[in-house]
């Protein structure tokens, strides 16, 4: 039998195959078994209620989507009364998601979810910080390592931090949370882009721009996976793109110890129970009795070809 478990620092996963946050609910449980997850990650919370963005919110492109849904939510009380609960009935490890506009913010939600319930907080830090102007905390190196800081010494629980793929240079800011005390990245968020309805002359989406996510958007996730994975010794969780065992492979290969599925589940909705069947599948072929071993295991041709060009000189 092929052991798929994977480990994200002191958490045990019996499988590398999680939802992304925000494409994910309770109700798949009507097309999948949902405790065949390695873990379920919830959608983004904020602490106060707010009502998400104006409609349109969803864009299909070739080979992805883009959204603007934002984070409607009704607040951390609610969440911790009824979506907790009704989670807690699955067996897999629950991962709360949170969104904050201030440091303080994200520290009070980080001591509110450090219940037994909980096996993880993720950081989506992909939003504006109100006290630094409205700059996304995940754009600035500097916000990101003082947000995981208050967030991590604030919670009795493993942080994980959420990084956006809409920077210069993705390893200075996986560098940046990782001196947070980030105890894993998940990498990443959706990439800014737009939709024009050229027979009306307008934007598609109600705020113009939105995020893309889907198979459009894996080579270049694939690659930040791999930046990361380098600069960094924290485990890095995959996210982008990844519709099929195949994928959930590549990016383990590159360095991921674990990934999340999104878009590909609004297509088809048991998706992530198939790649759980069919990852053993790809492991007996290639004779590999544990995914783990698969972790980074990647030979990049352009180290092979100076390698051989070293040997001649
Ligand atoms: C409809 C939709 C809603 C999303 N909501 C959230 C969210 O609440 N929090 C978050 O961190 N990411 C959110 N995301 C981003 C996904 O979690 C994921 O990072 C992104 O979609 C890339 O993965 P994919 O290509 O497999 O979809 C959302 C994505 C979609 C498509």
């Amino acid at each position: 039998m092929v052991d798929l478990s994977v480990e994200i620092g002191n958490l045990h996963l019996k499988n590398p195959i999680m939802p992304a946050s925000g494409t994910f609910g309770p109700e798949l449980s009507n097309v999948m078994d949902i405790n065949l997850l390695g873990a379920l990650v919830a959608k983004s919370i904020t602490r106060d209620f707010q009502p998400g963005n104006p409609t349109p919110r969803v864009a299909e492109t070739d080979s992805g989507m883009l959204n603007s849904i934002g984070i409607p939510s009704k607040g951390i009380e609610e969440f911790l009364k009824t979506t907790v609960r009704e989670y807690s009935n699955f067996k897999s490890p629950v991962v709360a998601s949170i969104s904050a506009h201030s440091e303080a913010e994200f520290a009070y939600m980080t001591n509110a979810l450090s219940i037994e319930q909980i096996s993880a907080i993720e950081l989506n830090i992909s939003c504006p910080n109100l006290e630094a102007g409205g700059k996304s905390f995940a754009l600035d190196s500097n916000l990101t390592e003082k947000v995981v800081k208050v967030a991590k010494n604030n919670s009795k629980k493993p942080i994980w931090v959420k990084l956006s793929p809409n920077v210069t240079d993705i390893s200075e800011i996986a560098i940046a949370a990782e001196n947070g005390g980030a105890d894993a990245l998940v990498v990443a968020n959706t990439l800014l882009g737009m939709a024009v309805d050229s027979e009306n002359f307008r934007a598609v989406l109600g705020t113009t721009t939105g995020g893309l996510s889907g198979r459009a958007v894996k080579p270049i996730i694939l690659r930040m996976v791999k930046e990361c994975y380098h600069s960094i010794s924290i485990p890095v969780i995959g996210c982008g793109g990844i519709s099929n065992a195949t994928d959930v492979v590549e990016f383990m290969l590159v360095g991921a110890s674990a990934v999340q599925v999104g878009t590909v589940t609004f297509e088809h909705p048991a998706a992530m129970e198939t790649i759980i069947n069919d990852l053993p599948i790809w492991c007996k072929r290639k004779n590999i009795k544990r995914i783990a071993d698969v972790i980074g295991a990647i030979t990049f041709p352009d180290r092979e070809i100076s390698g051989v060009m070293e040997g001649i000189r």
